[in-house]
């Protein structure tokens, strides 16, 4: 079949090579003609295991091309994915120009029937818009081509997002055309294994799938993080607690880790767009604000942990920070809780020295050489004479630290750990003072 994927971003990208492994004629468009070049020489500009090899491999077999030329884009394909950004406004409402200017670039080209798909996350309602604008631009030219708008989201976690499309939990397909969610079929089905996953629904319910998935996941973390700070107060130790519950399946345990607050590309976003979506409709939506409200809380408490010791005055003070990544397994740094805390430390007139197995590049890119960030490829660098060690990310690597190794660079044993990593006790009988979330 023939693919058209608008936007080399991480849908778009992973979308694009995903489809060019099984066989399919991908076409891949962006605006960048930067990325464009690096993308045709088998470059790939984000970190996703696995995804490299298959775009070099799909390349070399031709089967997945690059351009900058939206014309012979759309005129490539029978089925055109729209995985371009939805950036957050002012407000916290999708911005959805990039979209709504694909859909015109799709109308002023399309020659044949196709499919349009839109894959980016996009507010309930879309669908019909992007139906609209591509009406009216086939208008404009005096040309009759009939074409489908397919809702169908994406539900990809950054670091595994390769796994993720090939192999679904549900894809969902949102239109009301039955020849269109029949051609969608054909499309997935080589990722639509062992039992049917594909879900077809009309495409308001399917854009709404999406941020639904995200504010009940992002939900379950805020929750836990009010009840970890409870814990906290109380005396009770939350990561007991946490097994306590995830071992009802009704619960389950994932995504009921407590940490330092959830940050990334969707949830904060979504949680957002949501919340403003539901103001237009003139509906209160009291739990997305509260869930959005202890997140921010939580961002903030790494950094009052280290006040709590070392006072409110961090003139002088070096803070080792490892894990500057929003999460394991990615270099991205988008919404991260490292940055809230360095920003935070900084103002109070602390130096930071930082490591991150990936995320150092992106952390140069984001805040420059500056006297007060010093990023080390080693951990224990990142420790050396430092008044305390904050873990903001949960990265597998410092799961088992040499605890020793870590004391005698330290210039005073505090960790404050985001991410509950470790065993109170054993680290406490390694000689540290130790602060994590929700624990006595
Ligand atoms: C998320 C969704 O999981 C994915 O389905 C959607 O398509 C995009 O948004 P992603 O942002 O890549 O994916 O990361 P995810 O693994 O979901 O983690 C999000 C944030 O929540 C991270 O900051 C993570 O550290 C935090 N988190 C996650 C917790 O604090 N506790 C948990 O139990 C789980």
């Amino acid at each position: 079949m023939k693919v058209t994927v608008v936007g080399t971003g991480y849908v778009g990208l992973v979308t694009g090579a995903c489809l060019a492994q099984v066989g399919n004629q991908v076409l891949c468009v962006d605006a960048d003609a930067d990325k464009i070049a690096r993308l045709r020489a088998g470059e790939v500009p984000i970190h996703e295991a696995d995804l490299p090899a298959m775009v070099q491999e799909a390349t070399a077999g031709e089967r997945l091309g690059f351009t900058t030329n939206i014309a012979e884009s759309v005129a490539h394909g029978d089925f055109l994915f729209i995985a371009v950004g939805t950036p957050a406004d002012e407000d916290g409402s999708a911005d959805l120009r990039q979209v709504l200017a694909v859909a015109d670039d799709i109308g002023r080209y399309l020659a044949r029937p196709a499919i349009i798909i839109n894959k980016s996350t996009v507010p309930v309602g879309t669908a019909v818009k992007v139906r609209a604008h591509i009406a009216a631009a086939l208008q404009e030219r005096a040309v009759d081509v009939a074409f489908d708008v397919v809702a169908n989201p994406e539900f990809l976690k950054e670091g595994a997002a390769v796994a993720d499309f090939t192999k679904p939990d549900r894809i969902i397909v949102g239109t009301d055309s039955v020849a269109a969610a029949e051609q969608m079929r054909a499309l997935y089905a080589p990722f639509n294994r062992s039992h049917d996953r594909l879900m077809v629904m009309d495409p308001l319910s399917a854009e709404l799938t999406k941020y639904a998935a995200n504010v009940m996941l992002a939900t379950k973390i805020s929750l836990m993080n009010e009840l970890a700070g409870l814990a906290e107060r109380m005396g009770a130790d939350i990561e007991q607690v946490r097994q306590g519950i995830g071992a009802d399946p009704r619960i389950g345990y994932s995504f009921i880790y407590p940490g330092c607050g959830y940050g990334g590309s969707c949830f904060p976003k979504d949680v957002r767009a949501l919340a403003h979506s539901a103001r237009q409709y003139d509906f209160d939506t009291p739990l997305l604000t509260a869930v959005e409200r202890v997140n921010d809380r939580q961002k903030g408490l790494l950094e009052r942990k280290v006040v709590g010791v070392l006072g409110e005055d961090l003139t002088g003070k070096t803070i080792a920070v490892w894990g500057l990544a929003f999460k394991a397994n990615t270099d991205d740094m988008r919404e991260a809780p490292s940055r809230v805390l360095m920003e935070a430390l900084w103002r109070r007139g602390a130096r930071i020295q930082a490591h991150d197995p990936e995320a150092l590049e992106e952390a140069l890119r984001i805040y420059g050489e500056r006297y007060a960030l010093q990023l080390c490829r080693d951990p224990y660098a990142a420790c050396a004479g430092a008044d305390a060690l904050v873990i903001c990310t949960e990265w597998p690597q410092f799961r088992s630290p040499d605890f020793i190794r870590m004391r005698h660079s330290l210039r005073r044993a505090l960790i404050v750990d985001g991410r509950n990593m470790y065993d109170p006790a054993t680290v406490r009988a390694e000689g540290f003072t130790y602060l994590a979330i929700g624990r006595p």
